[in-house]
């Protein structure tokens, strides 16, 4: 029950609505923001309601604009009865029913630079924010929104938006009060330099500001964020964990990297947040992340002493990470600032803190190439999320992988990408369980024989050299043999393997 600790003024108690009635306001063809990131502080009452009427006969095809992928209350509901036309800038495979409406052409997906998005939504390049739905802790009685553990593009939706809803969550802490720093750029060509030279730097206000006439209703909630339980640390992250620190002290042995080290960044998914628990076992201590989504790791890093300051869009509301934030909330909440999503992917702040970029794509070429988004070129998996943000602009840049998937039946090193999202001019190194292959100053043919040599499973190592001799036959700064380039993949598609 939503009481005067949420909803700071007797005004506010009276926008109070059902989630039916709010979902009543979102009509066929609307451009609707939602808040959240990944499934982290995203609405969910209204979509679902919304879902209910559809399924109950209203038409009603919506583009959903958001942060990342959000959770299947919106995702699922909403593609699983038809009523979504268009979906941007994320999502995840997750959400079944919005994979299969993707990769079948039934809904339009367009997939974008995280950091770009709010830029173009304020330049109107997709239309005006019909509706913008929040996620809220509380309310203030100037109408300023206490935001959960999700911010992404909320508060560019909330600038624009014709209507706002705001779903009051009574399951999030409000001790989280505080953590957030909402800032939004001017357009050029005003805009000016984003003041924040250190990792914990706070330049905007901790409330999303709205006002309370801007305000046009309120929806109670109680739903958790359904957030999936990250795999536990395999033999494979670990081992790439090991080659990771190694790299980092030796980095530091020759001066290339300052000893009290650069603010990390690290990606989505299970290897991720197994690689960056393996700093867990390093002698780094204090370390900072200058980051998108906080992974469980990072709660677990800071609980240890070995994080001491983290700056992302948004942290991963497991049951795991409430747990670990509850016993110590004055903690996390000195230690996490939770920004807008084109402030934590900023090219020009990821730069100026000469932020260590680590990601996992879904496979990499022998010249370098990755490709983070489409399996075998075409299905979508998820979308490039931040990765282009951070592998453009970082100090360095890293992407982790194991060096198969599928149980082996796919080789994560190809001759070359099917689809690139990161080229050869953004990656300077790669990790897999096999070993380090650092290709900073390295000609094409160079950077093929190492990755080859150190990255690649022994039961895919011959048909890469094989291809490459072929490849060298031409005379070629980057001896490409089209016909043969994708017979692993082809081979992958025919049989199940890649093993030729
Ligand atoms: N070919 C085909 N499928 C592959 C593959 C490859 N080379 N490598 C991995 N996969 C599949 C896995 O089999 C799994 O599929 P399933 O869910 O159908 O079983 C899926 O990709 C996820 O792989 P998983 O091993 O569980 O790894 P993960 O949870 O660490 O996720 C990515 C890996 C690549 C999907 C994830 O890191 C990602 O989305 N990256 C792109 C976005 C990004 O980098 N964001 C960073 C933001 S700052």
């Amino acid at each position: 029950m939503l009481g005067d600790d949420r909803l700071r003024s007797p005004a506010l108690f009276e926008k109070i609505v059902t989630p039916e009635e709010a979902a009543a306001l979102i009509e066929d063809g609307m451009n609707v923001g939602v808040g959240g990131f990944t499934p982290s502080g995203y609405p969910k009452k209204t979509t679902m309601a919304l879902a209910k009427a559809i399924k109950n006969g209203k038409k009603c095809r919506i583009n959903i604009w958001s942060g990342a992928s959000v959770g299947p209350e919106i995702e699922e509901a909403l593609a699983a009865v038809d009523g979504v036309k268009s979906r941007m800038p994320y999502y995840a495979a997750s959400n079944k029913s919005m994979r299969a409406g993707i990769n079948g052409g039934k809904i339009d997906y367009i997939d974008l630079h995280l950091s770009q998005f709010a830029q173009q939504v304020d330049y109107g390049f997709y239309g005006d924010v019909d509706v913008a739905i929040v996620e809220a802790a509380a309310i203030n009685a100037d109408g300023s929104i206490v935001l959960g553990p999700g911010v992404g593009n909320i508060p560019m939706f909330v600038k624009h938006a014709k209507k706002v809803i705001v779903e009051v969550n009574t399951t999030i802490p409000l001790s989280m009060e505080g953590m957030h720093d909402i800032y939004i750029c001017e357009k050029p060509p005003r805009r000016t330099e984003i003041p924040i030279y250190h990792v914990g730097d706070r330049i905007g206000s901790p409330y999303l500001e709205c006002g309370l006439d801007r305000i046009t209703c309120i929806v109670e909630s109680d739903i958790v964020d359904h957030v999936r339980n990250l795999n536990a640390p395999d033999a494979n992250s670990i081992k790439i964990a090991e080659y990771l620190v190694e790299f980092l002290e030796h980095e530091q042995k020759h001066g290339r990297l300052p000893q009290e080290m650069l603010p990390i960044q690290s990606g989505v998914g299970s290897i991720a947040n197994a690689v960056l628990m393996g700093l867990s076992k390093s002698k780094y201590e204090n370390l900072k992340m200058y980051s998108e989504i906080l992974q469980d790791a990072v709660f677990s890093l800071i609980k240890m002493g070995k994080v001491s300051q983290a700056s992302g869009c948004a942290f991963t509301p497991s049951p795991n990470v409430w747990k670990t934030y509850n016993e110590d909330p004055d903690l996390y909440r000195k230690s996490i600032v939770l920004r807008p999503l084109d402030i934590s992917n900023n090219p020009e702040v990821i730069r100026r803190l000469g932020v260590i970029s680590i990601n996992t794509p879904l496979e990499f070429d022998i010249y370098g190439q990755a490709n983070s988004t489409h399996v075998m070129g075409s299905q979508m998996m998820n979308g490039i999320g931040g990765s282009g943000d951070y592998m453009r602009n970082g100090y360095l840049t890293i992407f982790c992988t194991p060096s198969t998937a599928k149980g082996g039946s796919i080789s994560s090193i190809v001759p070359m990408v099917t689809h690139a999202d990161h080229t050869e001019h953004d990656t300077m190194v790669f990790i897999t369980e096999q070993g380090l292959a650092d290709i900073r100053g390295l000609s094409p043919v160079k950077r093929a024989k190492l990755i080859i040599e150190n990255c690649a499973h022994p039961d895919y190592k011959a048909q890469l050299w094989e291809y490459l001799r072929e490849a060298q036959r031409k005379n070629a700064h980057m001896p490409v043999d089209l016909a043969h380039a994708f017979d692993m993949q082809a081979h992958y598609e025919k049989y199940g393997t890649m093993k030729i």
